[in-house]
């Protein structure tokens, strides 16, 4: 019925339309989805409709998992699992990445991420994504009452098949 497939440029469209309705904290641009659509995957229904995704952000010699999305007709189907076990897949084969990290509400983390390996980390372990990403993140402010807005946690995996990793 769902056929998870690896994406390529053509489908940044269908990529940004699920970004743009779920997402809540970091606005990625048109631009950058383009640039890291090959890095992911999507569910597409009988129709070719794309109705899920997940994909991975390089960052030097770790990559974090983004947007995990299912449209909200096609969830509790077992597709984020699905998405996400490809693209974790596809990231512990490759020698390049030592540590796979995600950032996640506590619920969603405990149902998908956990039971998959991966552990509470701080996120100062990923300077350059603070610096660049949580920057411009929706989340990364105060409310009126002066309260900091994110309420997600980052969680690591680390590879076994990483270079530096390797015994
Ligand atoms: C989170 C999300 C991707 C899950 O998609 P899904 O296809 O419904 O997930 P699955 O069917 O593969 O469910 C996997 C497990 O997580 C559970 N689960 C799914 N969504 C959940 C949620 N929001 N909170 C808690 N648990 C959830 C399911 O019950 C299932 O558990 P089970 O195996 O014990 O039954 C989807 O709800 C979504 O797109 N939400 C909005 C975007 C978002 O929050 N993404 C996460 C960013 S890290």
């Amino acid at each position: 019925m769902f056929k998870i497939r690896k994406a390529s440029k053509s489908d940044s469209a269908g990529i940004s339309r699920l970004t743009k309705k779920f997402s809540t904290t970091l606005s990625r641009g048109p631009e950058e989805i383009s640039r890291l659509a090959r890095n992911f995957f999507v569910a597409e229904n009988q129709k070719g409709k794309i109705v899920g995704c997940c994909g991975f952000k390089k960052w030097d010699s770790d990559a974090e998992i983004i947007a995990l999305i299912v449209d909200s007709p096609y969830q509790k189907k077992g597709l984020a699992s699905r998405l996400f076990g490809k693209v974790l897949g596809q990231l512990k084969k490759t020698k390049s990445v030592e540590k796979i990290f995600v950032l996640s509400t506590k619920d969603v983390a405990e149902k998908i991420f956990s039971p998959a390996g991966f552990f509470p980390a701080g996120i100062q372990m990923f300077s350059r994504k603070v610096g660049e990403d949580c920057r411009r993140c929706r989340k990364n402010r105060l409310d009126c009452k002066g309260r900091y807005l994110c309420d997600e946690i980052v969680l690591v995996y680390k590879n076994p098949k990483g270079r530096r990793n390797l015994k």
